[in-house]
C-alpha cells in the first residue's frame, strides 16, 4: 500500500478532511456538543490509536485525549517506550456526547447508529494516513473498525485484521482503569494494559 508522504498532498488532505468534519451534521450530536474533535498527530504514522469519543475536556478545548483518560494514555505509551508524538489519535466518534446533570456534563455512550454515522470520517483518515497498526481502546472502537459487536476481553493483545484490510489491536480504553475502584486491580490492569500497547508496537516491527 502506498504511504502518505509528509508534507505533501496527504498532509493538504488531511486538513481539508479535518475542515469538513468541522461543520459534519451526520448525527444528532453535532448540536449539543461544543465542536468537533478531530483526530490528530503525523500523517505518516505508522500507529493509529482510536478512542471512543471526546470527553468533556476534549469537547472545550477541540482535542482528543487531553482529559484523564488521556492523561491515563500518555503514562501508558509512555511506559510502554512508544513516542507518543509519532502517534495519529482519533476517535470513533467525534462529537461529545452527554446527558446535562445541573452544571455537569455526564459522559454517555455513543449508540451503534452513532458510531456507523461517524465511521466514514475515521474511513476517510484512515485512508489518508494508511497506519501499519491501529490500536482500539475499548468496544466503541473496535466496533467501529470491526464493523462487528466485540469482547474486548476475548480480542484484546493479539493481532486481527480490521474490516478495511488494515492490521489491527484490541484493547481496553483507558476510562476502563480510570473507574476500577480497586487500587491493586487498578494497577495490574494498568500493567496489562501497557504490555497491550507493546505488543501492538511490536506486532508491527
Ligand atoms: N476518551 C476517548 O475515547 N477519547 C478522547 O479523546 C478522550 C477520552
Amino acid at each position: 500500500t502506498a504511504r502518505a508522504a509528509p508534507g505533501g498532498n496527504s498532509e493538504a488532505a488531511w486538513a481539508a478532511l479535518r475542515d469538513e468534519a468541522m461543520g459534519c451534521q451526520r448525527c444528532p450530536l453535532w448540536k449539543p456538543a461544543t465542536q468537533t474533535v478531530f483526530g490528530e498527530g503525523p500523517v505518516d504514522a505508522d500507529m493509529m490509536v482510536v478512542g471512543e469519543q471526546p470527553g468533556d475536556q476534549e469537547d472545550l478545548a477541540g482535542r482528543p485525549f487531553v482529559g484523564p483518560a488521556g492523561q491515563m494514555f500518555d503514562r501508558a505509551m509512555a511506559q510502554a517506550g512508544i513516542d507518543r508524538s509519532r502517534v495519529y489519535v482519533t476517535n470513533a466518534v467525534k462529537h461529545f456526547k452527554f446527558e446535562p446533570r445541573g452544571k455537569r456534563r455526564i459522559h454517555a455512550k455513543p449508540g451503534v447508529g452513532e458510531i456507523d454515522a461517524c465511521r466514514w470520517w475515521i474511513e476517510q483518515e484512515r485512508g489518508i494516513l494508511r497506519p501499519r497498526m491501529t490500536v482500539a481502546l475499548g468496544a466503541t472502537a473496535a466496533r467501529s473498525l470491526t464493523g462487528k459487536t466485540v469482547t474486548i476481553s476475548r480480542e484484546r493483545g493479539r493481532v486481527l485484521t480490521l474490516a478495511d484490510g488494515g492490521i489491527g489491536w484490541i484493547t481496553v480504553h483507558p476510562s476502563y482503569l480510570l473507574r476500577l475502584p480497586d487500587k491493586i486491580q487498578a494497577e495490574e490492569e494498568f500493567a496489562r494494559f501497557v504490555e497491550d500497547l507493546k505488543g501492538a508496537a511490536a506486532a508491527m516491527a
